[in-house]
């Protein structure tokens, strides 16, 4: 029989799932916690005896933790270090957290590097240590220079050693850590190749520990892989205090940052940017840059309002409905849930009697915008609508409110907020449900109230 101090700094070897992170002994082809099938890969944990001292209690020696009454804690509320970029301190809820970590993910070229850089250069009060693994200190240089924007506090590092990143930031005692990217990051100590698991894990791992105990703040960038998630194990979005989502389409100026964990502030929160030669420019009136192309003269478009975190942003719909040729007929939406626009092709048929199952239907938020607001239902009929009919819904109109499988308008929330903003662009009438009309306010906009579906009128 081993003896406990042998087996305790015994390094075995087990297969975690890629997807949820539980560990297994031995390999099987289902993970019975998620029940994905072909997640599970070989990873060696990391030992407690290679961590470096003090890190592995979470950066506190063992001796010095001790339960503790809820009256004994203090709050240390950390004043929050303003980054001087309005929309990265919205996403962040107020403010870059000291002692947090921060995962940015987002498909290649979307501009996770260039935002990160501003935010680096930006910050000229506090050291800022970026290191990339990605690019040489001259490329990011250049992409500097782009930007237009210079910190004597800010230091480029060309490195892939954790164990000498962490010493440069010892040593410069800088206040925020960049890491370009995690997945090409290595730690000496732990086997596995750059961009394994093993490696991902511990180098978060790492980081998490330095992060608390130094009070610096670790923003780490992270790419997503061709399912749209991000790359690497699930355990990485589990471990970081903040996760971010770069959003938009690369042939689109606009760019989103969508907040999707926060143990800082609150989730669904959205920074917009425009993409431009120099550098990614915050969108002050986003409403206007997404109804900025309405021509108003096509059939197919109409206008809803959705909430993104604390804001109202008007957004476009636009549909294509055709007769369909050959085959099924086609749904295909894109910023939109395709499982909910199939939902209300079949309300529109059962309950609205429009012929829409023998259709081909395309759906799409103009402006690479995402949303699963269920306030934007009413707009995405009325654009269905509108373009099987072919009429064209006059610009002053906009439709704000769910639609129920019965056909009926159901109230949403924050509409006041909503009409609010549609009343702030121009809009001349707003369509509701009924259950909403009693909490409005007087505003230059007219309120039309509806009860069902089929008594919204299409015409004009
Ligand atoms: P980058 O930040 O390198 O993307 P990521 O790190 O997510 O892979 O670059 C984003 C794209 O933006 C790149 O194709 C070039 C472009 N860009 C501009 O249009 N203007 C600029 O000022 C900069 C720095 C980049
Ligand atoms: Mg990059």
């Amino acid at each position: 029989m081993l003896k406990y101090s042998k087996i305790k700094n015994f390094i075995y070897m087990a297969y975690v799932c890629t997807n949820c992170g539980v560990e297994y002994p031995k390999w099987q082809g289902k993970c019975d916690s998620c029940q994905e099938w072909n997640v599970l890969a070989q990873f060696t944990p990391v030992a407690k005896s290679a961590m470096p001292q003090n890190l592995a209690n979470n950066g506190r020696p063992a001796h010095l933790s001790r339960p503790k009454k809820l009256e004994e804690i203090e709050v240390t509320t950390n004043a929050r270090l303003l980054s001087g970029d309005a929309e990265l301190n919205r996403v962040l809820g107020g403010g870059i957290v000291p002692g947090s970590l921060v995962l940015l993910g987002g498909e290649p070229g979307i501009g996770k590097s260039t935002l990160l850089l501003q935010v680096a250069l930006q910050l000229k009060q506090v050291k800022v240590l970026y290191a990339s693994g990605e690019e040489t200190e001259s490329q990011i240089k250049i992409r500097a220079s782009r930007i237009t924007l210079f910190s004597p506090n800010c230091f480029l590092l060309q490195e892939n050693s954790l164990t000498q990143i962490l010493k440069h930031t010892g040593d410069l005692q800088s206040v925020i850590l960049i890491i370009d990217s995690i997945q090409t990051l290595y730690c000496e100590e732990d086997e596995g190749a750059v961009g394994s698991m093993t490696q991902i894990r511990s180098c978060t791992t790492r980081l998490l520990f330095y992060a608390k105990r130094y009070g610096v703040t670790v923003f780490l960038i992270g790419h997503i892989n061709k399912e749209g998630v991000l790359a690497g194990p699930k355990f990485l979005e589990h471990m970081v205090d903040t996760v971010l989502q770069f959003e938009g389409d690369k042939q689109c100026l606009y760019r989103m940052v969508r907040t999707i964990k926060n143990r800082f502030g609150t989730t669904s929160e959205l920074g917009i940017y425009e993409m431009k030669a120099t550098g990614l420019h915050a969108v002050t009136n986003p409403s206007a840059m997404l109804l900025a192309n309405h021509h108003h003269v096509l059939s197919g478009i109409a206008i809803g309002a959705c909430i993104e975190g604390t804001r109202p942003l008007m957004i476009e719909i636009q549909s294509l409905v055709t007769k369909t040729r050959y085959g099924n007929p086609q749904r295909n939406a894109t910023g939109y849930d395709p499982k909910r626009l199939t939902m209300l092709l079949a309300v529109l048929e059962k309950r609205a009697r429009l012929c829409v199952n023998d259709c081909d239907v395309f759906l799409n938020i103009t402006g690479g915008f995402r949303s699963d607001d269920t306030a934007l239902d009413l707009a995405v009929c009325m654009a269905i609508v509108s373009s099987l009919k072919d009429k064209v819904i006059t610009h002053s109109k906009c439709f704000i409110a769910e639609v129920g499988l019965g056909g009926e308008l159901r109230s949403v929330q924050r509409t006041e907020h909503r009409i609010a903003e549609a009343a702030k662009l121009g809009f001349k009438e707003v369509f509701i449900a009924n259950q909403n009309q009693q909490s409005l306010t007087s505003l230059n906009i007219k309120i039309r109230p509806s009860a069902k579906i089929y008594s919204v009128p299409t015409r004009g």
